[in-house]
């Protein structure tokens, strides 16, 4: 396995919309280990294959908390697709390897139910609601070129970005 490098905020990948996976073989699964570990060292819950430079419609989720005891649990979703999403929505923070130690609430589902293809390339389907539920949603408007930051008005864009502005400055130092 390999640690992959994370593209960030700007970077033109992150607008673009994904391709699809034509089909899910061993070349394929080795990218999902991949994508797993580079998520697991950046400690992140979700990871869509664009953040790692790679445009097609690929994510590895796991929303466990080893920290408290829990197994690891991760997801591997190939062609995910929201088939069912409830009326009902909620604010929560999220945050994104994409867009470094920043961090704003996002409207999203409550509930949704996403069909996509696992990492053996079978079709699967699940109901999700928490955490879950929004790292899909998350994950998923990566592959279709849409980040958090989009999704919050522009002021609060805004500040968020001089935010990342300064601490990259602060960094360069
Ligand atoms: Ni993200």
């Amino acid at each position: 396995m390999a640690k992959l490098k994370i593209f960030e905020y700007p970077h033109p990948i992150l607008k673009q919309k994904a391709e699809r996976v034509a089909k899910v073989d061993d070349d394929l699964r080795g990218f999902l280990d991949d994508m797993l570990e580079t998520m697991y060292v950046a400690e992140g819950v979700g990871l869509a294959a664009p953040q790692v430079g790679v445009s097609k419609r690929i994510v590895v989720i796991d929303v466990s908390h080893p920290d408290e005891g829990e197994e690891r649990a991760p997801m591997f979703l190939v062609n995910p697709e929201i088939v069912w999403h409830s009326d009902e929505q909620s604010c929560q923070f999220e945050g994104c390897l994409s867009v470094p130690e920043q961090r704003a609430e996002v409207n999203r589902y409550v509930q949704v139910r996403v069909h996509y293809l696992d990492y053996d390339g079978k079709e699967q389907e699940i109901l999700a609601d928490g955490l879950l539920a929004i790292a899909l949603q998350h994950e998923i408007d990566h592959l279709d070129g849409i980040l958090y930051i989009d999704r919050i008005s522009r002021l609060k864009r805004q500040m968020l970005l001089k935010k990342l502005q300064k601490l990259r400055q602060e960094e360069e130092k």
